[in-house]
């Protein structure tokens, strides 16, 4: 029978007394106002029709549906009826039986609606989830409600605080879904029929006690006390959890009434517009200003990595996981076993936490090809350099790559630091290379910092920009200059850290103040994971002009051997993971004081902050100035996805915005004062200030 469209994104067909409602709103089917408006005509066209005995709703394109139009939750107006609501209220009213057929995904609002339905078939791949805590929201149209009834509070707590993509297989475990099949749409007609024969009333999640009758109320003051470390200072999550306790022990329009309080509180938040920042940021970071809208990627089949140490190894598991044969090339065999090791002990370690099933982890690993002749790398169409940071070692590199990749092969080096176009000179193609800077560990870590050299052409760059597509992780284009985007920022962070110790502060309390603001990991403690050895390297390789300032504290950590993590001691004393402060670096720190003639003092937090934020932000500024990066949201990107800053603030260009770019000069201005001219604020920022703009000017 013929489709018959009620409205241009939704229309349905009948199938053997079942209506089926199909959502059509390209790439993902989100609930536009078209949508909702399709979907509340179909279900009265449902009601009403005497010949149909049940509904089922689905969505075209092999997809459920993505959630709600980001656009519409981001122009932060209220959103027109009819809303997510009122169509639920339309299924939950409803005789007849409703099941929902989710191929695909069914995330946010898509699978708020999906839980609304009386049952839920699944297709093997598709994934559900609410993943609204990442955009600085919960769930607001009676997702907490429904999941926790459905699934139990526990189950809720962990999936909905994360925002985790579930698959149909834990799903039907967690009793979130009743079948899973591979046709989901038949199977979801077959159960309509069946609901609509059979006598039992119909299942509304909403209304549903089993799972909610004899919860431990310590399960949520539980919760709460593991968010204080996972999720600190963040609004969304703990909004959560006392969602899903609410629906535990309210009535269900309390619980509902409830969940949409917290909802709107979270929508009108700082964090929420931070977030939604960072979501547009990476967007717009992928295009590149000025390329021929006719350039097309090179396709890549199949990729090499020059060296298997701690970069290679995982650069090579980012294809492997793609699914894209990858040779690994190592100097030796006993070097290349090494690196193989590491890469099977990687797997392992991702089967064991579940995040992989063996068979996945197998399958990868069967991609990966350890080789120690360059004459093995005919067929990669782009081969990475991850050898040690050395340019002469480099060029050597880069030289032999030249000869035996393939006439068409991009050659990209990891570099963190070196000149891309003195590395590009060892070739006779520097149209084919560029940078591709991954970040530690770089089968985990989600930024992918490419460097455009002087000559990379069009297309190399664009295959760099949607290799970063094809490997999961977020692409940013940043110019040749030392440093790049994000190390260039992160010398003057580090530096000041030194600088404040010399002063007064102490390791735990940079670390605890940082830490405090939302990043990941404190200065130190960073440093301690990277090691100080790597730390004082790149520092010695760097020229600082005669009259900077110069802490000597890394180079003494590193004569007494205190390397970091890896030798047990470093700012910190460690127990396993665990820093612990250490009387000694305390003891070395006011030697230096002494030998430089500093006057120790009680040091603010609040000057600690000041003076760790200001520089990242200043010299954020001159980047963009000198068009390192193409505007100030790349940066916000950078630091987000690959330095662990609060991705809930922002990221550090937005964060200066949202404080005030007028306050930030001024702070720089007083620091000037005390701290001299390295604290000059950029003239961007300064011009900025004055005329009262933001970035985007
Ligand atoms: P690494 O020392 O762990 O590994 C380098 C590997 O390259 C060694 O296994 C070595 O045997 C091999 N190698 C050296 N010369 C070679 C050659 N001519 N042919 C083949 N293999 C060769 O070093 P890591 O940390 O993996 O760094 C590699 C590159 O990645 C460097 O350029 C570094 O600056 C950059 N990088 C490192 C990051 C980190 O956190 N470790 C982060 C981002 C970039």
């Amino acid at each position: 029978m013929q489709p018959s469209p009620v409205a241009a994104a939704v229309s349905t067909r009948r199938e053997r007394g079942v209506l089926i409602v199909e959502m059509h709103n390209p790439p993902v089917n989100a609930l536009s106002l078209a949508v909702r408006e399709g979907l509340t005509a179909a279900l009265v066209a449902g009601a009403q029709d005497a010949q149909i005995e049940a509904l089922v709703v689905s969505g075209s394109g092999g997809t459920f549906c993505g959630g709600a139009d980001i656009n519409e939750i981001a122009s932060g107006a209220a959103l027109k009826s009819p809303m997510i609501a009122e169509v639920q209220a339309q299924i939950e009213a409803s005789v007849k039986p409703i099941v929902a057929a989710i191929a695909g995904i069914a995330l946010g609002g898509g699978f708020e609606i999906a839980l609304t339905c009386h049952a839920r078939t699944m297709a093997p791949s598709a994934k559900v989830g609410l993943p609204e805590v990442k955009l600085g929201l919960i769930p607001g149209a009676g997702g907490t409600v429904r999941f926790t009834r459905l699934a139990g509070p526990v189950a809720a707590l962990e999936a909905i605080t994360s925002g985790v993509q579930i698959p149909a297989a834990r799903a039907r475990e967690l009793g979130l879904v009743d079948e899973v099949a591979d046709d989901a749409l038949t199977a979801a007609v077959g159960l309509a029929q069946r609901l609509a024969v059979g006598k039992q009333p119909l299942r509304i999640a909403s209304e549903l006690h089993e799972r909610i009758r004899e919860v431990n109320p310590a399960v949520f003051a539980e919760f709460r006390t593991k968010l204080e470390t996972r999720a600190r200072g963040q609004l969304a999550p703990f909004r959560i959890v006392d969602s899903i306790e609410a629906a535990c022990v309210e009535t269900k329009v309390a619980a509902l009434r409830l969940e949409r309080q917290y909802f709107m509180e979270c929508r009108d938040s700082a964090q929420r517009k931070a977030l939604v920042h960072v979501f547009f940021a990476e967007r717009e970071a992928r295009r590149i200003a000025g390329l021929p809208a006719d350039v097309k990627p090179l396709p890549i089949r199949s990729a090499a990595v020059i060296g298997a140490g701690t970069m290679g190894g995982g650069i090579a598991m980012n294809f492997a996981n793609a699914g894209i044969p990858v040779t690994l090339l190592e100097l030796s065999g006993e070097a290349l076993e090494r690196g193989l090791a590491l890469v099977r002990k990687n797997y392992a370690t991702s089967v064991a936490r579940g995040s992989f099933t063996q068979e996945r982890a197998d399958r990868a690993l069967s991609l990966v090809r350890g080789v120690t002749s360059y004459d093995e790398l005919q067929a990669a169409d782009i081969l990475i350099e991850a050898v040690f940071e050395d340019l002469k070692v480099k060029q050597e590199v880069f030289g032999r790559l030249d000869k035996v990749a393939a006439a068409h092969a991009i050659l990209a080096t990891n570099t963190s630091t070196l000149d891309i176009d003195a590395i590009a000179a060892a070739t006779s193609r520097p149209q084919q290379v560029v940078g591709t800077h991954f970040f530690s560990p770089a089968n985990v870590m989600k930024l992918l910092e490419n460097v455009r050299g002087a000559k990379s052409s069009p297309q190399t760059l664009a295959t760099v920009m949607g290799l970063a597509k094809t490997l999961g992780k977020v692409a940013v284009l940043a110019g040749n200059c030392d440093g790049f985007i994000g190390n260039r920022m992160l010398g003057f962070y580090g530096l000041e850290a030194e600088f404040l110790l010399e002063e007064g502060a102490t390791p735990g309390q940079i670390d605890r103040v940082i830490e405090g603001f939302g990043f990941a990991m404190g200065p130190l403690a960073v440093r301690d994971l990277a090691g100080n050895d790597i730390g004082f390297m790149i520092r010695k390789s760097r020229k600082l002009p005669a009259d900077e300032r110069y802490s000597p504290i890394l180079e003494r950590l590193v004569a007494q051997g205190r390397l970091g993590q890896k030798t047990g001691k470093g700012f910190y004393r460690y127990e396993g993971r665990t820093r612990i402060p250490d009387p000694e670096v305390t003891t070395l720190i006011e030697g230096v004081a002494r030998d430089l003639k500093i006057q120790r003092r009680q040091i603010a937090d609040q000057e600690i902050l000041d003076r760790l934020l200001h520089p990242l932000v200043n010299e954020g500024a001159r980047i963009v100035e000198e068009g390192i990066a193409a505007r100030a949201g790349d940066i916000d990107v950078v630091y987000v996805n690959g330095y662990g800053f609060p991705a809930w603030r922002g990221g550090p260009m937005y964060w200066a915005q949202h404080a005030g770019l007028t306050r930030v000069v001024e702070t720089m201005r007083r620091l000037t004062l005390t701290h001299g001219a390295r604290w000059a604020p950029a003239a961007l920022l300064e011009r900025l200030a004055t005329s009262g703009q933001g970035w985007s000017a």
